[in-house]
């Protein structure tokens, strides 16, 4: 039986594991889809798992996405550039690492009937997923990416890659805007909050939350209460794991009111 699995750290809330498994039964494939916890010293050995046909794919996850690249043998354009890989696979005999973090965005945000063309954008946080997004952004055209992160550092590392993202201090909010993401991991945990000054924020920005797990985040409920518009990251999510399936089984899955309820 063909094997996949979704290795990261944590990775108890990973919700792949149901999602592959409903689409791979829904359209008659014979295959399991578990939850793998793992270590950084342990990432060789599994993904030559791949290599050897014991695994027919990997999903990554925080924090491997970058730390797996130096045992692969290729990479597709989106992930050389952001150095930041979600599914693996053998190709010709070749291990590859693909980012299906980005297509996941992009397909989010047009799910969400967002136009994100000429648009000023926002990004809190600097994480392993930033790159896919800023990517993604930059693809469909957003007039202007500003960042900001706690630790400034890793604002200024993705400035070295991405040469025309703005960067501003943690605490600041910039003057002219249109989209806000959260980025960060902040929210996770119920209760957690953002220190961020709402109150310079007027009603008629797009909030974006990359977490969908708990579904409304203090970032999103303070978005609602001052009438923005408001999104979690659960498009995202469905969008990133349908295009590592088609990746896999060379099939499209349905997403529907049926595969979005299964993750709520
Ligand atoms: P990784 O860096 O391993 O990819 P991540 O979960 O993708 O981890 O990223 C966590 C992000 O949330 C980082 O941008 C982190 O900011 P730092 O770079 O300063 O650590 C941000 N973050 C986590 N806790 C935070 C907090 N309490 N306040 C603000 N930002 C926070």
């Amino acid at each position: 039986m063909k094997k996949y699995i979704v290795i990261g750290n944590p990775i108890e809330h990973s919700l792949s594991p149901k999602l592959h498994n409903y689409w791979m039964n829904k359209n008659n494939i014979e295959a399991s889809y578990d939850k793998k916890l793992v270590n950084e010293e342990d990432l060789e050995k599994i993904i030559n798992e791949v290599r050897i046909k014991n695994l027919q794919g990997i999903n990554v996850t925080v924090p491997f996405k970058k730390s797996v690249i130096p045992f692969l043998d290729e990479l597709s354009q989106e992930s050389k550039e952001t150095q930041s890989v979600n599914t693996i696979l053998l190709e010709n005999k070749k291990l590859v690492g693909h980012n299906t973090d980005i297509a996941g965005f992009e397909l989010a945000l047009r799910h969400s009937n967002y136009d994100v063309t000429n648009k000023k954008t926002f990004i809190l946080g600097a994480g392993g997923v930033v790159p896919s997004i800023i990517f993604a952004l930059k693809k469909m055209k957003a007039s202007k990416i500003i960042l900001s992160n706690r630790t400034l550092e890793k604002s200024k590392e993705l400035k070295n890659y991405f040469k025309d993202i703005e960067i501003v201090k943690w605490g600041n909010i910039p003057s002219d805007f249109d989209m806000i993401i959260n980025a960060t991991s902040v929210g996770l945990k119920k209760g957690d909050n953002l220190d961020l000054n709402y109150e310079k924020i007027d009603s008629n920005k797009f909030f974006y939350d990359l977490i969908y797990n708990p579904k409304e985040t203090n970032f999103l409920k303070k978005a609602k209460q001052n009438g923005n518009k408001f999104e979690n990251g659960k498009m995202m999510f469905l969008y990133q794991a349908h295009q590592a399936f088609s990746l896999w089984h060379k099939i499209m899955p349905d997403i529907n009111n049926e595969t979005i309820k299964l993750l709520d």
